[in-house]
């Protein structure tokens, strides 16, 4: 069968190569780029461990060709470290709250974690339970997964830069 060229940026750097029409993403991913963050569960869309970032949605890389990712933005959980390597916020607060036993579903759940605080920055605990759904943890019952979600939005609203109006506020105490 022939190969398709196939071009796309993977935690913003560009990659390529040639993959068959019906080579999945998740073979790509991970035969092809050596990226292996993304693991394979069920290969069926239900478990959620190939879970990567896709154009801004979450999307299990099983369910999907690699020609399909042509010209997309793909962040995988390698992509979710701090520039200088160090663990990412998701990534330090899964590991402070235990939020993982075997971690086979880790990477999956915190690329998955991480589109949730993107829309949502504040969710509720049931929020958050169901926008993990798709992603199957046989081990630690949620209930640390959820603590480490809920702990790293804390963080990064408490980063985040104050508002403009907080920042007039600000400047207005400074001066008096
Ligand atoms: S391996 Fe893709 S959802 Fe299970
Ligand atoms: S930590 Fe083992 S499957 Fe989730």
């Amino acid at each position: 069968m022939s190969k398709m060229h196939i071009k796309f940026h993977l935690n913003g750097q560009e990659v390529e190569g040639l993959a068959e029409p019906r080579m999945l993403l998740i073979h790509f991913l991970r035969e092809n780029l050596k990226v292996t963050g993304p693991h394979i569960g069920c290969e069926t869309s239900h478990c959620g461990a190939c879970t990567v970032d896709l154009n801004g949605k979450s999307v299990k890389s099983c369910t999907l060709f690699a020609c399909q990712a042509d010209g997309a933005a793909i962040t995988t959980v390698e992509g979710l470290t701090n520039p200088d390597g160090t663990l990412g916020v998701l990534q330090e607060m899964f590991r402070e709250h235990h939020g993982l036993q075997c971690g086979f579903c880790t990477p999956g759940m915190i690329t998955r974690a991480h589109r949730l605080l993107q829309e949502n920055p504040t969710p509720t605990e049931e929020e958050v339970r169901f926008g993990i759904s798709g992603n199957l943890c046989r081990c630690t019952g949620y209930q640390n997964i959820v603590k480490a979600i809920l702990a790293a939005a804390e963080q990064l609203n408490a980063h985040k830069a104050p508002s403009s109006s907080e920042a007039v506020g600000q400047n207005v105490e400074a001066a008096e």
